[in-house]
């Protein structure tokens, strides 16, 4: 039987990443009928929209996508396309497991962390105006429902896959109000799951904790701001954006994604790493029922880099994205 799943290349890197990891799928046995979504600044010429409604349809109709990345001007231009995605489609879990990769060396070996991060609130709201020349306002919007929809998703995350702890990350030192409700959601979801620990950190020392000893934490339950940065910082503790995976997940849809973007300075050159859309590749497939392919590519991505076989120049290699699958391919056998 053949899997429906919207493909969306997006931007920059995306299509050379999300085809990889098509073709690693099919070289893996698993049999998808791919449905073409377009988003990202590519297509706004063509739609006037970078998220065009039948892309949104398809997700909706197939209730599974895999993404890559889409481009955001900064400072002005159009609204994310992410971000629109994830608001219509209410896909309010963004979980991002951060793990040491086999055959990449960093300062800490067996990283082992999941990132929870609410997907739908918080400045992302897109809330701002000008108040008067010289003076933005921007709304952080932080609500008991989100807060304990996104509590609710990590600790039953943490029961069903063993984890011993979940860790709220706030600034409500400072943010009294917003983060203080966040945290009170938290603190009664966790009262809800005595099996598993449950503690708090502050934004900036957990920055600081991480980098000095990532160990001490176990899963990461953030809001949407602190969740994409500390999301990029675990990154870095394992090897860089080409590698880590993400889901965007709801009641209805899954959409899975690296954590990383467009990546324009490498756009174009077929350097790019595939290893993280392909690990969120896996995650869809376990999703979909595709233990023993997903366990397969996730085995030959190991034997290759934890082999010496050819890698990516963030990597720290010389190969080519196509030289990298080839490898990949070959270790499927
Ligand atoms: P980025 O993640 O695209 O790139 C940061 C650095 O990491 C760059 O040096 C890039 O070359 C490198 N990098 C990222 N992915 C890589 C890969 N697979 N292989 C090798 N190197 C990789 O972040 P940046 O530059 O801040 O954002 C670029 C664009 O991407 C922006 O328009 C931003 O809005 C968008 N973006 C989209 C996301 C999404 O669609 N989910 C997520 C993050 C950013």
């Amino acid at each position: 039987m053949s899997h429906h799943v919207t493909i969306i290349p997006g931007d920059g890197i995306g299509p050379e990443v999300t085809s990889a990891a098509q073709r690693v799928i099919a070289a893996a046995g698993v049999a998808i009928d791919w449905e073409l979504g377009e988003a990202g600044g590519e297509v706004i010429h063509k739609y006037g929209t970078a998220l065009p409604q039948a892309t949104i349809d398809s997700v909706v109709k197939n209730g599974v996508a895999l993404k890559g990345p889409s481009g955001t001007p900064i400072g002005s231009g159009h609204a994310s396309a992410n971000v629109a995605l994830r608001k219509a489609l209410d896909l309010y879990a963004n979980l991002r497991p951060v793990r040491s990769q086999v055959g990449v060396p960093t300062r800490f070996e067996n990283v082992d962390l999941v990132v929870v991060r609410e997907n739908t609130e918080d400045l992302y709201s897109g809330i701002e105006h000008v108040v008067v020349p010289g003076v933005v306002e921007t709304l952080k919007i932080i609500t008991e429902r989100a807060s304990s929809r996104i509590a609710e998703y990590a600790f039953a995350y943490a029961e069903k896959h063993g984890r011993r702890k979940v860790t709220a990350v706030h600034k409500a030192n400072i943010m009294k109000l917003s983060d203080g409700l966040f945290l009170d959601c938290c603190r009664r979801v966790a009262r809800a799951h005595p099996k598993i620990q449950y503690d708090e950190a502050i934004v900036d020392a957990c920055c600081m904790q991480l980098v000095r000893d990532p160990s001490r934490y176990d899963v990461l339950l953030l809001e949407n701001l602190y969740g994409d940065i500390v999301s990029d910082l675990c990154a870095g503790l394992v090897g860089g954006l080409g590698l880590v995976p993400g889901a965007n997940l709801g009641e209805r849809c899954a959409v899975f994604e690296a954590v990383h973007g467009s990546a324009p300075d490498i756009a174009g050159k077929g350097i790019a790493n595939p290893t993280a859309v392909l690990r969120s590749a896996t995650l869809m497939l376990r999703h979909l029922g595709e233990d023993d392919a997903a366990a397969r590519i996730d085995r030959a991505i190991d034997r290759v880099l934890g082999g010496g076989g050819p890698r990516t120049p963030d990597l720290g290699g010389k190969a080519t994205t196509a030289e990298y699958v080839d490898a990949l391919v070959a270790a499927l056998a």
